[in-house]
């Protein structure tokens, strides 16, 4: 009995730090063992004020893997940071009046792919991993648009943005972040955390306006990470095989379009140019646009991500659930 109360209450201990973007990091729930401890491991030893004292102690010190606490003691009891993997049941001792807690990660998705995967259904914002262990991002995450699919929203720029070095650098160039909480007009993550998210993705698609039509198709690309990887493309005015693209209706399914990247040019598509499978698009604008890397004033109101100065153009990675 007292020792499912314990457990119970293990489970809420926590360590809280107190930035925004990082939340608590490891918990010290898994493992509990009564009337046992891991010996030979332990680098620290001292008397805390009940287990909740001593899960802080342990919380708050890195090198800590477990720990050993006298619950018998009254008043103070000793506590035992240890470090070290723990290897199994087999390294624990029988000793009464003591109980041995493993600290674990706490392991939060790394992609809204993932996060599916775990159940999450509501598209929304989401915790999601870091490059490291303590490092937690909120992402929006569209599990609705197309059924099927999980997205990650990477990037996403207004119109009125588009001078904005976050708008026009190429994924070629990174570091780079722009705003660590998703929001539509001014937003893209670091390249580092662009490469875990893609690492579980097989396509990117570009929307345009998502917020106002969600995705009908029109304006609208949808490109496997197989075709062009936008971190790695470097081509001006490539061919290369896209799922769909949807300019003013203008369409085509697993065609060649053209696409343009380079150091200095972010990644996109020009309707004009009468390239490739796809062509140029009707009611073009010279050198215009699409889908990103938009400059002066050759953008087209005809097209929904730049039909005004707050419409925006997002770019998601994702995959099929
Ligand atoms: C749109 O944004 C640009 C650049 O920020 C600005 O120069 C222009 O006046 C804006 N146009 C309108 C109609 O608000
Ligand atoms: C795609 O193009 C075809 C003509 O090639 C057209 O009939 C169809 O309506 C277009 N689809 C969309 C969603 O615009
Ligand atoms: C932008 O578009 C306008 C109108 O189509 C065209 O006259 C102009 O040459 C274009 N500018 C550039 C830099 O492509």
């Amino acid at each position: 009995m007292a020792g499912a109360l314990l457990g119970r209450f293990l489970l809420l201990t926590q360590l809280c730090t107190y930035a925004r973007a990082t939340k608590f990091c490891r918990e010290s729930h898994g493992m509990t063992h009564n009337n046992e401890v891991l010996i030979g491991h332990s680098y620290k030893s001292l008397l805390t004020r009940g287990i909740f004292g001593c899960g802080h102690e342990c919380l708050a010190s890195l090198k800590c893997t477990s720990y050993n606490y006298q619950t018998s003691a009254v008043g103070r009891g000793i506590c035992e940071l240890n470090d070290g993997e723990f290897s199994g049941k087999r390294h624990l001792v029988k000793k009464q009046g003591f109980v041995f807690v493993q600290v674990k990660w706490k392991q939060r998705p790394k992609s809204c792919w993932e996060a599916w995967k775990q159940g999450a259904r509501t598209s929304g914002y989401y915790f999601i991993q870091g490059r490291t262990e303590c490092l937690f991002y909120e992402m929006y995450c569209d599990f609705s648009s197309e059924p099927g699919w999980a997205w990650t929203l990477v990037m996403s720029q207004s119109l009125s943005s588009r001078s904005k070095a976050f708008a026009k650098d190429s994924f070629l160039r990174g570091p780079f972040k722009n705003q660590q909480y998703p929001n539509w007009e001014n937003y893209r993550i670091g390249n580092s955390r662009m490469n875990i998210v893609q690492g579980q993705s097989s396509h990117w698609r570009v929307t345009c306006d998502f917020p106002s039509y969600g995705v009908d198709y029109r304006d609208y690309v949808r490109v496997a990470f197989k075709k062009i990887n936008p971190m790695k493309y470097k081509v001006s005015g490539g061919c290369r095989e896209v799922e769909y693209i949807n300019i003013r209706g203008h369409n085509c399914t697993k065609c060649t379009a053209g696409w343009w990247q380079t150091d200095t040019q972010f990644l996109t598509h020009f309707s004009d140019k009468d390239i490739c499978q796809f062509g140029k698009t009707l009611g073009f604008l010279d050198n215009e646009a699409n889908f990103g890397g938009y400059w002066k004033n050759n953008v087209s109101s005809e097209f929904r991500c730049s039909s005004v100065n707050t419409s925006t153009t997002n770019h998601w990675f994702g995959g099929k659930v």
